[in-house]
């Protein structure tokens, strides 16, 4: 009977989704970040240059965000939407153009570690982009994923707030382009809550909010600040047929050390069922995401008796939830005090949530209710970049104004990595920076003591900037740093004792070159440019070849030796001792095999991979199955044995990615080889020729990135190295490709060190090279330059563009040089553009590309490019590619989607319907309210 009765007269009301309050107008806060309430309120895309403002009924201050975000643009909303009563922080946006993939964030700092926020976003599109077209996007808070924005209407604001404790002093909101199209924000606040506050947000779950209604206020107004002190926003629910309103103008206390402080303006009103005997029921849908796709909800119900009873009277309810008691027994709210009945453990594994407020048997009057918030708890265990590289890096950038992309954390989300940084990510520790290349970023003042903040660094690359001051000693202390590049600064000063016994020691390569106002001692001197540069020649120049006859002499009077035992004499003996002590001055840092160490690893000399001048190839494996190319002297060989060591001496001292690196060396022996990297790939020159069928065809990009890549190798051989290094081989087939195409200079056999600060030349007793190569110069006057490998280079550049031999014929033997420059004399570039691009290429770059070229190859030494300048104009081109890809990747394209899944969208019946909830309040702060304006929804 009891039962029938309840049935009959059950007044059901479902609720739809979010209702995630929309809406919202004013916000506070006081002077330009925190104010005495510990408020952020940022009105987003407001001009730096503007004036904060105080909003006129929550009498807090809006700032401009720019102090908090380095990325978009700002824009104001189409004037069509703005309306005179709307709040002012709508009017205008920032927006963040710049394609998929993307992450712009706001860092909101003095912050206090490990206490909680609510952290409010808030669009209104507006149309400011003229699009017509309402994006969808995605909101990180810190590294986690907080919710996809979807923005399905111009007219409707939407909000979206999160409680969350933030682990450090500042904590990131970040808009992430998902491809459907440019992500914007209107507002954004932060307010402090005490801890005790929503016990169930903790370190490693937040809350996001999905409803915070208001019940018996029918007048439309959203109460916040100050009526809350917290700032939540509280959405009246618009009276329905079967609820009955009650209210009190007696203040609603909350009990000590209330978990939720639920405002008495809230409390105040209520609902109880007009059927005395009805239930009061409701019901929200889970919404799964693909991030969480088995979200736990949080539900707090917040109840206060309003009226004194009888002492008759009783007021008695369960709730059940899904049809199971939530409380065991019947709850009673108390009069004038707050109470919340709420979940501590998130609920989750339903499609569907109803809760139920039933009568008991015992109680004389209906269930109330008086305010509700659901949640949906946010996973907050994505793991940071540790903290200290994160300060060490965040002072860095501050320092030098790195733009670029860094925003939000670091290293994480991996494919968000800043952009020049490395990161190590071990499953046991949290991430942390081993690479930091701020080439080219135009950064100057001195070198940051920040630097020597990352421990884990293990290569730091600032060449080419503009750097003054000295040289840190600190970054010695960088005990993983084995690359230091500071190439083409303007420090000045000496190299810090530290640094030089680390590059003695060999644990680490220093590169200072074009630092004309740098000197230090030892080894590592650059000298003054005047007086002293020949006998620095001398005395650079000579100890090399010194130490290579003295090697050479020594390992054959070593073979002889071990043959003839016995057969000593004083003469042997020197130059033993001289042996030792060019051997150790040699400091092959390298790993020295034994002649039968190579047979095995080659699997006796098997597979030939490449000949050269000195013999042939193999290809090898060693125990860790590494692979790699063996180049053994051939016995016939009489000639190149200097080479071959000059070869091994210098590749055992220099290291660039660029340059294919040594691995080891065996002088067994008469025996002498050298094992490098394997370079899978092989030559570039079998790759323009498409000498193996199955090659693809290399683009244009992966050619411009290949010259660039061997570009620099020559670049670091002429001014990273010291003293300079000239090739004197530079040819295709002497770039390899690894199995990711990156190329690599080879094949350092001729390779000849020279004194540029002299500013002249090296004259060689022979012309080396290879013809249609060869600098004309050097081939006239035996008189060799750097310039002489870019001449060389040139040559490369022009197999790149046209696919075509250095030397074709057409019909007689012509030099590409020529072939080339009578094709462009024309004006046409197409004609010498390698058809096998199938024109899949951008004509600028490849005008440029083959205009350097022809530079490069000028008649006059003095005409021609350095490689640094050859460098600079490779990376523009890329530069232009990628800009050119990104524009592309850029464009909105409906339906271009297939990345956004189906998740995260509101009920549209929840943001409808604008007109009719236009009370005095809403008028003033919100222009339309898009929140429950029609009460929940009957289903
Ligand atoms: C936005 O509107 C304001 C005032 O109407 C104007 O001063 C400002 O220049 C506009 N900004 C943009 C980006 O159009
Ligand atoms: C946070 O709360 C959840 C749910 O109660 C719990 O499983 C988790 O252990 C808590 N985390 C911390 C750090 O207390
Ligand atoms: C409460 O009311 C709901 C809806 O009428 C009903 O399904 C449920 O069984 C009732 N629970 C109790 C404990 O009476
Ligand atoms: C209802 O009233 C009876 C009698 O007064 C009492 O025994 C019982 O415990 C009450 N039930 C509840 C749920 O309070
Ligand atoms: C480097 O700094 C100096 C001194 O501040 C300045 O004169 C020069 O223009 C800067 N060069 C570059 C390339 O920024
Ligand atoms: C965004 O919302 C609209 C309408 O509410 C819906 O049709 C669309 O599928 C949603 N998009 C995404 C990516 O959730």
């Amino acid at each position: 009977m009891e039962g029938q009765r309840r049935r009959a007269m059950a007044a059901r009301w479902l609720w739809p989704l979010l209702l995630g309050i929309a809406g919202l107008g004013g916000v506070l806060q006081v002077h330009g970040q925190v104010d005495n309430l510990g408020f952020i309120n940022l009105d987003c895309g407001l001009p730096e240059s503007a004036a904060g403002y105080v909003d006129s009924v929550t009498k807090l201050r809006f700032t401009s965000d720019a102090g908090f975000i380095d990325a978009g643009t700002n824009y104001n909303m189409s004037s069509e939407y703005i309306t005179p009563t709307m709040g002012r922080s709508w009017h205008n946006v920032r927006s963040f153009g710049g394609g998929a993939g993307t992450r712009s964030c706001y860092t909101l700092r003095s912050l206090v570690a490990g206490l909680k926020y609510l952290i409010r976003a808030k669009f209104w599109y507006g149309n400011y982009d003229g699009l017509d077209r309402a994006p969808v996007f995605d909101l990180h808070i810190g590294v986690n994923y907080w919710t996809t924005v979807n923005i399905s209407n111009a007219n409707t604001p939407v909000i979206y707030e999160v409680i969350a404790v933030v682990p450090g002093e500042s904590v990131q909101v970040c808009l992430v382009n998902t491809g459907s199209g440019t992500p914007f924000i209107s507002a954004l606040d932060l307010r402090p809550l005490k801890n005790g506050l929503y016990p169930m947000a903790n370190a490693t779950q937040g809350l996001v909010l999905h409803t915070r209604a208001n019940f018996g206020r029918d007048d439309g107004v959203i109460l916040r600040y100050p009526d809350d002190p917290h700032d939540r926003f509280w959405i009246p629910q618009s009276k329905r047929a079967e609820w009955l309103e009650v209210s009190t103008a007696k203040k609603v206390q909350n009990i000590d050390d209330d978990s939720f402080d639920a405002p008495s303006a809230v409390m105040q009103t209520a609902i109880t069922p007009v059927n005395s005997s009805s239930p009061v029921v409701f019901s929200w849908d889970a919404e799964p995401s693909a991030s969480n796709p088995d979200p736990g909800y949080v539900c707090i119900l917040h109840f206060s008796e309003l009226q004194p009873l009888p002492v008759s009277a009783v007021r008695q309810f369960y709730v059940t939830l899904n049809g199971q008691l939530w409380l065991g027994k019947g709850f009673t709210p108390q009069y004038l005090y707050t109470n919340a009945v709420f979940n501590s453990i998130p609920n989750h594994g339903y499609h569907q949530y109803n809760v139920s407020l039933n009568a008991t048997g015992n109680s004389t009057l209906p269930p109330i209710l008086n305010a509700l918030e659901i949640f949906s708890v946010l996973p907050t265990t994505g793991i940071t970049t540790a903290t200290q590289d994160v300060s060490a890096i965040a002072a860095i950038r501050g320092k030098y104004q790195v733009k670029k992309n860094w925003m939000g954390d670091p290293c994480v989300p991996k494919n968000f990595a800043w952009k020049g940084l490395g990161c190590s990510y071990a499953v046991s520790s949290p991430p942390t920076v081993t690479g930091l290349n701020l080439s080219s970023s135009g950064l100057s003042g001195n070198l940051s003591s920040s630097f020597a903040g990352l421990k884990g660094l293990q290569y730091l690359d600032l060449s080419r900037n503009n750097l003054t001051g000295s040289i840190p000693d600190t970054l010695s202390q960088l005990s993983s740093l084995t690359l230091l590049d500071l190439t083409d600064n303007q420090l000045s000063g000496s190299i810090p004792p530290g640094l030089v016994k680390r590059t003695q020691d060999g644990s680490l390569t220093l590169r200072y070159g074009n630092n004309p106002n740098l000197c230090s001692s030892g080894d590592y001197c650059q000298p003054p440019k005047k007086k002293r540069s020949s006998m620095v020649a001398v005395y650079v120049v000579v100890p090399v070849v010194a130490v290579l006859v003295i090697l050479l002499l020594s390992v054959l009077l070593i073979c002889m030796r071990r043959r003839r035992q016995g057969r000593t004499s004083d003469n042997i003996k020197r130059l033993d001792e001289a042996n030792i002590k060019g051997h150790n001055s040699l400091r092959f840092d390298n790993r020295r095999f034994t002649y039968s160490e190579l047979v095995a690893i080659t699997n006796g000399f098997e597979r030939v991979i490449g000949k050269g001048g000195f013999g042939k190839v193999y290809h090898g494996s060693l125990e860790d199955s590494t692979q790699v190319a063996v180049k053994l002297r051939s016995e016939s060989s009489d000639q190149g044995e200097q080479e071959f060591l000059a070869e091994a001496q210098t590749l055992a001292k220099i290291h660039h990615k660029n340059l294919v690196s040594l691995i080891g060396y065996c002088k067994d022996m008469k025996y002498m080889a050298l094992v490098y990297e394997y370079m899978s790939e092989g030559a570039l020159d079998e790759h323009l020729r498409g000498k193996d069928n199955t090659m693809k065809t290399l683009t244009w990009r992966q050619r411009l990135r290949i010259a660039l890549e061997s570009a620099q190798g020559l670049e670091y051989l002429h001014k990273g190295c010291n003293p300079p290094l000239v090739h004197r081989d530079v040819k295709t087939s002497n770039i390899l490709l690894n199995a990711n195409l990156e190329a690599k200079i080879a094949d350092f056999g001729l390779l000849k060190a020279f004194n540029s600060n002299n500013d002249t030349h090296v004259s060689t007793a022979r012309v080396v090279g290879t013809l249609g190569y060869l600098d004309p110069e050097y081939h006239a006057t035996f008189q060799l330059t750097n310039k002489s490998d870019v001449f060389s280079f040139g040559v490369v550049l022009l197999e790149i563009v046209t696919g075509q031999r250095h030397i074709l014929n057409d019909p007689e033997p012509t030099s590409i040089v020529q072939w080339v420059r009578q094709r462009l004399a024309r004006g046409n570039i197409e004609d010498v553009v390698d058809a096998r691009m199938r024109g899949d290429h951008d004509v600028n770059s490849v005008w440029k590309i083959a205009d350097t070229a022809l530079k490069c190859t000028a008649q006059k030494p003095g005409e021609r490019p350095t490689m640094t300048d050859v460098v600079a104009v490779l990376h523009e081109c890329l530069e232009l590619e990628a800009a050119h890809d990104n524009v592309n990747a850029g464009f909105y394209t409906p339906g271009s989607g297939g990345i956004m899944n189906d998740y995260g969208r509101y009920d549209t019946g929840m943001s409808t319907d604008l007109s009719q909830s236009s009370t005095a309040y809403e008028q003033e702060h919100l222009g339309s309210v898009s929140i429950l304006s029609t009460g929940p929804a009957v289903r």
